[in-house]
């Protein structure tokens, strides 16, 4: 993992790899960012004239590199595009700033040091700047040969492993409010990483068994509370949509509880996370195309798993409970088959009619198990219907919630941290289409929003006056696409941020 650490140097004396500067596009052309002042001075007050002339035009995600100017230590100067100039007096979009610091870490893949000379004028701005490094500088390789012989052997085969160190410029290092933003974003960034390896790992090496494996070491290593239900303990608990979903697997089904605690704490809040470590579809088998990617069916415990060890390193006044449903949805001679009708955790009876409809089944009863512990909030995650990429593209979750103003407040989190997320519906005439004439209700309703219907059936499992949102991330959460900001290839940690600040507003009293 890349190393932050805040400089007062400035940037001629500087023993570095390269010096990144940020450039934005205003009417006139391209200007230089504030914090580059240094830089800009070396080259005679030229600088944005020789990046225009080199083509550049301070656009979002552009790299332009060029040598440093004489006197410097640092080789090469790395400008990165910022898009638009804020209005005068107004700083640049946290977001901005957080995808051009990406942009560059990963332009730096293979450099030992970079110093950041980018906008910083308070702590908030180190912290999204070191945010941004950090996640821009991630790569997934432990499955390549480089990845197997460690970062050294990497870097002397491709030059390819992540940038080493990234000093922030304009930082005040014995400000405690600049240390703090960087520690937080060390803390939330390790942990998103840790979340997009998961999705990452294949599914022949992550299966339920595994992920609680994961969840236990790293719950022991940070104080949390673990408690991982086995088949047996799911059985005798009568855990039948885990049960009935696992049932077609080899790799048993697990129900991984993961309590953070703190002495201050007046608030608690419930994480509920889909975890399928492979959809397959199971005898509702999906068809070759649609299953190739399906080993980031887990990401939303992924993402659960990772906020609440983020909550825990930062030790946030508030409880938080993570529960990770984990089981591999798989056709086999003893699946659950479209026509059987399981019973839920809560009692109620569901008709299975598609058993690739399997998410839904597992957060049942993940969210009645939260519900008994009767949390102030819960929210689960989950990668849980193709209807809701269709509507709402590859990089924005929807928020669904049985309380308008927590469906607000979360959006408003997701949007502050950015994360690209919309509030959606719960349109009561969907319900009826999940009448079942056999059971309680049936796991698949009218085609016709289905990510909608998918909501409306998990709302039936939330215990009676408990505020819950749920975010569908099946869009964001594998990026099939080439990188951009600092977003990766693959999986991408997308939730985990949004649910950490529910956590720190919650603490604060300050949510909705
Ligand atoms: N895991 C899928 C949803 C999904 C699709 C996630 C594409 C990421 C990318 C989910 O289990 C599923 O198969 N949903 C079905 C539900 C349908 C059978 C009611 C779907 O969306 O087609
Ligand atoms: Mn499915
Ligand atoms: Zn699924």
């Amino acid at each position: 993992m890349t190393a932050l650490t805040l400089s007062t140097a400035a940037a001629p004396g500087l023993r570095a790899d390269a010096i990144v500067i940020g450039v934005a596009k205003n009417a006139k052309g391209l200007v230089v960012a504030p914090g580059a002042e240094a830089v800009d001075k070396a080259y005679d007050g030229r600088l944005a004239g020789v990046l225009e002339t080199l083509g550049a035009t301070g656009a979002e995600g552009e790299v332009t590199k060029l040598p440093a100017p004489s006197g410097f230590k640092a080789p090469v100067v790395v400008a990165v595009g910022l898009g638009s100039e804020p209005e005068k007096d107004a700083g640049f979009d946290a977001e901005a700033l957080r995808r051009a610091a990406g942009v560059a870490a990963r332009a730096l893949a293979g450099a030992k040091k970079a110093a950041f000379a980018l906008p910083i004028t308070e702590a908030a701005d180190a912290g999204v700047v070191g945010e941004g490094v950090l996640l821009g500088a991630y790569s997934f390789d432990a499955y390549k040969e480089s990845g197997r012989q460690g970062q050294d052997a990497a870097k002397a085969k491709n030059g390819k492993a992540p940038l080493a160190e990234a000093a922030l410029l304009g930082g005040k290092p014995r400000d405690k409010a600049y240390k703090a933003a960087i520690e937080r974003a060390a803390a939330v960034s390790e942990e998103l990483n840790r979340a997009r390896d998961l999705v990452n790992t294949p599914p022949n090496e992550l299966d339920p068994e595994a992920f609680a494996a994961v969840a236990q070491a790293a719950a022991k290593e940070h104080g949390i509370k673990v408690q991982v239900l086995d088949e047996k303990a799911l059985t005798k608990g009568g855990y039948g949509g885990i049960l009935g979903v696992g049932a077609g697997s080899a790799a048993g089904p697990r129900l991984v509880k993961l309590s953070y605690t703190s002495s201050k704490a007046t608030k608690s809040l419930a994480f509920v996370g889909k975890g399928i470590t492979y959809d397959s579809g199971g005898i509702s088998l999906k068809p070759a195309g649609h299953n190739e990617t399906m080993k980031c069916d887990m990401a939303g415990a992924a993402a659960v798993f990772a906020a609440v060890v983020a909550a825990a390193r930062l030790g946030l006044e508030v409880n938080v409970t993570g529960w990770l449903a984990l089981a591999e949805n798989m056709p086999s001679g003893s699946a659950t088959r479209p026509g059987d009708v399981l019973r839920m955790y809560s009692g109620k009876t569901v008709e299975v009619l598609n058993t690739d409809a399997e998410g839904r089944l597992v957060l049942a009863d993940a969210l009645w198990a939260a519900s008994q512990e009767k949390p102030d909030a819960i929210i689960d995650v989950a990668t849980l219907t193709g209807a809701m990429m269709l509507a709402l593209g590859s990089r924005t979750y929807g928020v669904m919630a049985n309380d308008d103003a927590f469906r607000a407040a979360v959006h408003e989190a997701a949007e502050e941290v950015g994360e690209p997320a919309w509030p959606m519906p719960l349109p009561e005439h969907l319900r009826k289409g999940m009448d079942s004439a056999t059971a309680d209700i049936a796991n698949m309703g009218e085609r016709m929003g289905g990510g909608l219907v998918a909501g409306l059936f998990l709302r039936e499992f939330v215990g009676e006056g408990i505020t819950w949102a749920h975010l569908d991330i099946a869009g964001p959460a594998f990026n099939e696409g080439g990188p951009f900001g600092y977003t990766p290839k693959g999986g991408t940690g997308t939730a985990v941020r949004t649910l950490v600040r529910v956590a720190e507003l919650t603490a604060a009293g300050d949510l909705g």
